[in-house]
């Protein structure tokens, strides 16, 4: 080999590896918080009232709606919702091992997002209105923890008291419920009939200090 066939060659590999550097694998794609942001928006443009923002919550609202949940000791937990996942690697970070996870979510994308995600949560392709069927699946009844990212301000009043129906029904007596509703919803005709009902259902409805670290700005109804 000559010279220049030599220098050629080592060109050509280090090109090669550079490329191996700089170029992500599928899985870092898919992985990546920006391809997260844009699967989620895309789910958006296809049905906006269904997904009701435009962007995935913020970690620090997921913190604030496992907050005091119990999770730690909670035996059958439930979400609602789960999108692209923001509130559910919350949760698992808090669940015992033993404990059940069942999510609902309406959109197929999302629905493989998580099972891909995270294999230990059960994952329904269903409506939040059909929570009790997919606790009989497990041989359970009742959960103790029903935690909600779901568009409340969007849906209309029938939608509303038909999901609130099912998780009333299906939680504990000592169970509790959180979901976390958008600032400006409280001014909302459906904002506000959705914070009567829960007053109605509930024994205690606390609201926390609003979340500015997220878009847009919300708080969290903790309900027991
Ligand atoms: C505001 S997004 C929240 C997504 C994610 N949990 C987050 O916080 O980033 C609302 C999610 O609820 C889902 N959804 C809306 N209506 C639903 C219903 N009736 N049953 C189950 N999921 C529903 C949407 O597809 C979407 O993934």
């Amino acid at each position: 080999m000559d010279n220049i066939s030599i220098a050629r060659d080592s060109r050509s590999s280090v090109r090669t590896s550079l490329r191996r550097i700089e170029t992500p694998s599928h899985n870092d794609l898919e992985n990546s918080v920006f391809s997260e942001y844009w699967r989620f928006f895309r789910t958006f443009l296809r049905r906006p009232a269904t997904v009701g923002s435009v962007t995935p919550s913020s970690r620090s609202l997921a913190r604030a709606a496992v907050e005091g949940c119990g999770l730690a000791t909670a035996n059958t937990v439930i979400e609602l919702g789960p999108g692209t996942g923001v509130f559910t690697r919350e949760i698992l970070r808090h669940i015992g091992l033993s404990a059940l996870f069942i999510a609902l979510e309406l959109e197929g994308e999302h629905v493989r997002e998580i099972r891909r995600k995270f294999p230990r949560v059960h994952v329904y392709h269903d409506s939040a209105e059909n929570i009790r069927q997919a606790l009989l699946k497990h041989g359970r009844k009742k959960a103790d923890c029903v935690i909600s990212a779901l568009p409340w301000g969007t849906m209309g009043f029938k939608l509303q008291d038909r999901i609130l129906q099912s998780i009333f029904s299906s939680l504990r007596s000592e169970g509790m419920f959180t979901t976390f509703a958008y600032a400006q919803t409280l001014l909302l005709p459906t904002g506000r009939h959705f914070r009567k009902r829960l007053e109605s259902h509930f024994a205690e409805v606390t609201l926390s200090p609003i979340v500015w670290r997220n878009f847009p700005p919300a708080f969290v109804y903790r309900c027991r």
